[in-house]
């Protein structure tokens, strides 16, 4: 294993590529306490059609007239994405959902409909062979609206598979385009979600006539391993969410994929059409929107994800970048790594803050700044610049006076 900030080999052809199927609109909504207005649900769109997002996700048309509202005017505006709009296994979701999304440049209708037995038994009430009617039909319906539709097949981690590839086969056969297969409830491990699509995949005999999904939820904290696990097994789409935010623990994170894609390179072969530097961005836009908190520690976006407090990594970052970070801040559109001064912190970055903040002092001051620092760093969980150059200046007078 060697350094993918400089080692990504770089995948050679579209066969390679992972489409992005941003669903913070929609199962991102979905969360308790995310809900977004019309005008928030616009800039998100906005955001990420520019930032490369291949899908959009922008609602469920059926669930009220505001969704639908919203689902219609992203499907206007956005000019490179595809937009989606979510219908159940039902006549009347998927016409409203057909024209939702019909005045978009690439429309799309995801239906869905359960398959496992848990869910047969006690939410549907229905006979395996039933379902399998039920997707010929809707799929149908909706192939007759749109010529871009994608079946999902809810719990499928939780379907045997002789079944799950017969669900399969007959969507594809009825005119499916996009074959998602979700981990709805998030119970998957990274091995069984990657032989699922392995195995389907060499199962159902129409199987590349479809673009495979993965949609995982973070139930366990696996949905971004697994999702890379699915695209190992075949599958070449990715739906994810800003910020992970979705049902429950939430979805895979869309920053988190996208950059794991770009920075292991060399382990995972693939690549994706979103500008990285724009991913900051849209997390704090979707932050804001929703007013649910990034954590501090979260991969690529918290406020910790460039900052180094121990005087180990500091002195490390400030000879070499490289030595505690495996991907720029840039890239991800932060301007720079933050050197945090608390009391880990070394002399080497207490010499360059204060170099930074103007400061050029001779060893045995520095010697004693430093001191005092580390006295305040002791007593005072958060340093700031000012109280570094308050205590300086104190010193400095001390030494005049
Ligand atoms: O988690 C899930 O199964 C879903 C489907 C509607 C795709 O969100
Ligand atoms: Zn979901």
């Amino acid at each position: 294993m060697t350094n993918a900030a400089t080692s990504a080999a770089a995948p050679v052809s579209d066969k390679d590529r992972v489409l992005i199927f941003d669903t913070t609109l929609r199962d991102g909504e979905q969360c308790p306490g995310a809900t977004m207005t019309l005008e928030e649900k616009l800039q998100v769109a906005d955001l990420l059609d520019e930032m490369g997002v291949d899908i959009i996700e922008a609602g469920f048309p059926i669930a009220s007239a505001g969704d639908f509202e919203a689902v219609s005017l992203i499907a206007e505006r956005v000019k490179n994405a595809t937009v989606a709009g979510l219908a159940r296994a039902i006549q009347a979701d998927i016409a409203r959902a057909g024209e939702a999304v019909r005045r978009a440049k690439r429309p799309r209708i995801h239906t869905f409909v359960s398959t496992s037995p848990i869910h047969l038994a006690h939410q549907m009430r229905k006979s395996e062979e039933e379902v399998l009617d039920i997707i010929v039909a809707t799929v149908t319906q909706a192939r007759n609206l749109v010529d871009d539709v994608e079946w999902s097949a809810m719990d499928a981690t939780r379907t045997p598979i002789d079944y799950l590839c017969r669900c399969v086969e007959a969507a594809i056969k009825a005119g499916a385009t996009t074959i998602n297969l979700p981990d709805t409830v998030g119970y998957a491990i990274p091995d069984e979600y990657r032989a699922m699509f392995r195995t389907i995949r060499e199962r159902v005999p129409n199987a590349d006539k479809a673009i495979f999904s993965v949609h995982c939820h973070n139930d366990l904290g696996l949905a971004v391993a697994n999702s890379l696990a699915g695209v190992e097994g075949g599958a070449r789409q990715i739906e994810c969410t800003v910020n992970g935010i979705g049902e429950r623990a939430g979805n895979a994170a869309l920053e988190e994929v996208v950059m794991a894609i770009k920075t292991r390179g060399d382990a995972v072969p693939f690549f994706t059409g979103v500008e990285t530097t724009m991913l900051t961005r849209a997390s704090k836009l979707v932050s804001a929107v929703t007013s649910f908190p990034v954590q501090y520690n979260k991969a690529i976006v918290g406020r910790n994800a460039f900052a180094h407090e121990s005087g180990i990594h500091q002195d490390g970052m400030l000879k070499n970048a490289q030595t505690y970070e495996i991907m720029t801040p840039e890239s991800v559109g932060v301007t720079k790594t933050s050197l945090v001064m608390g009391k880990h912190s070394g002399r080497h970055a207490f010499r360059k803050k204060l170099e930074e903040l103007g400061y050029n002092l001779g060893d045995n001051v520095l010697e004693d700044a430093f001191r005092r620092f580390k006295d305040l760093a002791d007593r005072k969980k958060d340093v700031y610049d000012e109280d570094i150059e308050a205590l300086v200046d104190d010193q400095i007078h001390t030494i005049h006076d």
